[in-house]
């Protein structure tokens, strides 16, 4: 049986001013507290300024959510107008931080290097990299998929000096699958986590084992058990569905339900 915790992520990207996020939090954490989702690790990403709100809602609700931030600069400190350092958001409580997100790819130039160099600086400022990888529509079109994640995944473990796979998440997210509706089938997410876990083999040997891998691309209540359901697949990374309390409480309830069938198989 697995021994990996399952994961679930909400990117708000950019929507929710801090009060906005006051609210959602707010459902959110009332929501969670009703529903049976146990031993599923659950995090919320919304934008920098509503960080330190956020932050403390969840202190005041006693709920067990972890902070995430969508992005972090690849720099510790000096003079980068605009950019916020990781370790201004470890301070502010930040768990894990997002590196590559394939929209900071696409629409702000970040290249695979400076994907590497970001997930550097997260480890480095205490936090934990979930690296973004995935294909968009063309490349799978042309049979690029592996190729493409392949390159990717490398580029990101190469900047890390030390590769602990417990200070390390991966998420799948098909660029085709993001925001569109049309999410990756489970066999296509489970080919996609467990070939980015032979990838992780490398560096990381044995280790690659305990290594999470997430599924990203229009995630809902609906299909969150059935992409879980795979041995390769260990939680969500969920845009859209995360901005309403109670379709994000689907999604995680939706993993804890799968996990506990999971538990109860004979098969693992
Ligand atoms: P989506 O976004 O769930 O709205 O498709 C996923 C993501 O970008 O992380």
């Amino acid at each position: 049986m697995t021994s990996r915790r399952p994961l679930v992520l909400g990117n708000w990207k950019l929507n929710c001013d801090h009060v906005q996020a006051v609210h959602l939090v707010t459902e959110l954490a009332l929501r969670l507290r009703g529903a049976d989702v146990g031993g599923v690790d659950v995090g919320v990403a919304p934008p920098f300024t509503d960080l330190r709100s956020v932050s403390s809602v969840l202190e005041a609700e006693q709920v067990d959510v972890a902070l995430v931030a969508q992005h972090a600069s690849e720099h510790d400190e000096g003079a980068f107008t605009g950019e916020v350092a990781v370790s201004m958001l470890h301070r502010l409580g930040v768990t894990y931080v997002l590196a590559g997100h394939s929209e900071r790819r696409r629409y702000f130039h970040m290249d695979d290097e400076t994907v590497a160099r970001t997930a550097a600086a997260v480890r480095r400022g205490g936090c934990v990299p979930v690296v973004c990888v995935g294909e968009t529509a063309d490349e799978r079109e042309e049979g690029r998929t592996e190729e493409v994640l392949e390159r990717q995944l490398r580029a990101a473990l190469g900047g890390l000096d030390d590769v602990d796979a417990e200070r390390l998440v991966v998420a799948y997210e098909p660029v085709w699958a993001i925001g569109t509706g049309q999410s990756a089938t489970p066999e296509d997410a489970e080919a996609a986590a467990s070939f980015l876990r032979g990838v992780a083999k490398g560096p990381l040997g044995d280790g690659a084992d305990r290594l999470r891998v997430l599924y990203g691309g229009s995630v809902d209540g609906d299909n969150a058990g059935d992409l879980v359901a795979p041995d390769d697949v260990d939680g969500l990374l969920v845009g859209g569905a995360s901005l309403s309390a109670q379709a994000f409480t689907a999604v995680v309830t939706g993993v804890a339900d799968c996990y506990r069938s999971r538990a109860r198989s004979p098969r693992r």
